[in-house]
């Protein structure tokens, strides 16, 4: 093992929740993430500010963060914003972290965000400098490849990371956003990014599509991430990326890492029971089978 501690960051709030049709009363939302904080989450992607039109799930964005923010100071909670637009009403709310998103997939950026990389990359060089004291995750999207593009080459994807770190970020996620990657493409394009930019903070973000979701993010940590966001009862998908599914299933990958004896300071029955009762109070597309294990029962046969 390279490092023990993992940060799992729960994106089940913004990612998880952007895909369910049916709008989530703002209450269930705020359940959902009061449990995931008791399970021990420290850090929350709960929210995005996007506009109500594309997804009309987040519209309620401004109270579920003004909400948290009172509830808990001590935790990092942060959310997503296509523009400059939703920065400054994240901003706003008090939120003092945000991720911005643009795709290496120039195709899947105009239909996700309706921009080029040039009108993308501008608003982040704007964001930068009207928000100087604001940490600026960007969501690297389709970094393992598209549905409309194909595989990127390791030099497009360096040089995509180049153009946003020239602009003064210094975190980045590498987003599976279709479910494309396989471990050994994690591991080369991971691999690669860490000997390029060892000043920046790097996660990843997978989704599960072809059931690989786990050894992806697995293959992520051994190649020395200790940073990976997840969402809980493997919810998630991008409206905007034909064929995405869930994310790795938070309940699952807290179960193995804790089981392979990884620090994750997450309680694994909390984390299900937190899954199980969502998936009673959302329908959605839930991966995993939500099996408590009865610890006093040990065969020895
Ligand atoms: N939050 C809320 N409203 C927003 C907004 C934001 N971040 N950005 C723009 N708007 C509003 C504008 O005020 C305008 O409102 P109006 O119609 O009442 O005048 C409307 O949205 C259209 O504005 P425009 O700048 O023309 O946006 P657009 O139609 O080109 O859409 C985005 C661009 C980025 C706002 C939209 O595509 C979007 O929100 N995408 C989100 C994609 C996403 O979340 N994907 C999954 C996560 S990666
Ligand atoms: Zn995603």
């Amino acid at each position: 093992m390279k490092q023990d501690r993992i940060e799992i960051i729960e994106v089940g709030p913004r990612d998880g929740f952007q895909n369910v049709s049916e709008f989530i009363p703002t209450d269930i939302k705020l359940e959902t993430i009061d449990r995931v904080v008791n399970a021990g989450l420290r850090n929350i992607q709960i929210t995005s500010f996007v506009s109500p039109k594309a997804i009309p799930q987040m519209r309620d964005a401004e109270e579920v963060t003004r909400r948290c923010l009172e509830k808990y100071p001590d935790i990092r909670i942060f959310a997503l914003v296509p523009n400059l637009y939703g920065a400054r009403a994240a901003v706003e709310c008090g939120l003092s972290e945000l991720t911005y998103v643009i795709s290496v997939s120039e195709t899947h950026n105009r239909n996700n965000v309706k921009r080029t990389h040039v009108e993308s990359f501008n608003e982040l060089e704007k964001i930068l400098n009207l928000f100087p004291d604001l940490k600026i995750n960007l969501d690297v999207a389709t970094a393992f490849g598209c549905p409309y593009e194909g595989e990127f080459s390791i030099e497009v994807v360096l040089g995509f990371l180049e153009r946003a770190y020239n602009l003064g970020v210094r975190s980045f996620n590498l987003c599976d956003t279709v479910g494309l990657a396989y471990p050994s493409l994690i591991r080369s394009t991971v691999e690669n990014v860490l000997a390029k930019f060892p000043d920046c903070e790097i996660q990843i973000h997978i989704h599960d599509t072809r059931n690989m979701g786990i050894v992806n993010s697995l293959a992520a940590i051994e190649c020395g991430i200790n940073k990976i966001q997840t969402a809980l009862g493997g919810l998630g998908g991008c409206p905007f990326a034909p064929g995405a599914s869930g994310n790795t299933s938070t309940e699952d990958f807290v179960y193995m890492l804790n089981k392979m004896g990884y620090k994750t300071g997450i309680n694994s029955d909390l984390i299900l029971s937190a899954a199980k009762h969502l998936k009673e109070k959302v329908e959605g597309n839930y991966s995993g089978h939500h099996i408590f294990i009865n610890k006093n029962k040990v065969s020895t046969q």
